[in-house]
């Protein structure tokens, strides 16, 4: 029998505090400069709804990115992080996207050995005619890790005030 009445019901859905019902994730986003961050400027140009709690950091490729920067977002109070690239193929400096896919992908396996659900740290693919998906996947990213929860993991108590 379910006793869930909704959000706007006096029983929680699903049993979650009513505290974790309000509480937003901070999700770091690192956007390459050519597709992804141009996606997520078109999704802004055409009024499209994200949410607010997603920190786009701007980089000239997704291989700009050092696995370091992925810890130092957890360190800082990031709940989950997003590295976002240009399409397989598409890559603006040739192949550069194919780099951080394998480099990544061992490093998400190094996140999972380290006690970080894998479902925190995510790759994607995102063109700059795609504002519709670039903010579909920050909407899903956002509920994926509400559900999850914050991270306790890798957080560096003297960054707690950076939001
Ligand atoms: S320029 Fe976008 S992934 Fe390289």
């Amino acid at each position: 029998m379910s006793t869930a009445l909704g959000k706007t019901g006096e029983v929680p859905v699903n049993g979650a505090s009513p505290e974790k019902e309000r509480w937003t994730p901070l999700i770091v986003a690192f956007c390459c400069n050519w597709c992804s961050y141009a996606g997520g400027d078109l999704a802004g140009t055409s009024r499209m709804d994200y949410p607010a709690n997603v920190k786009v950091i701007r980089m000239p490729c997704s291989s700009r990115i050092n696995p370091l920067f992925i810890l130092r977002a957890f360190q800082r109070g990031a709940d989950g992080v997003l590295v976002a690239g240009c399409h397989p193929g598409d890559c603006h400096y040739t192949s550069g996207n194919y780099y951080v896919r394998r480099n990544l992908s061992l490093f998400r396996r190094l996140l999972e050995f380290s006690g970080i659900e894998p479902e925190r740290f995510q790759v994607s693919w995102i063109s700059a005619s795609e504002g519709d998906k670039f903010a579909g996947v920050m909407q899903s990213l956002t509920e994926e890790i509400k559900a999850l929860g914050p991270n306790g993991k890798w957080r560096d108590s003297r960054w707690q005030s950076v939001e």
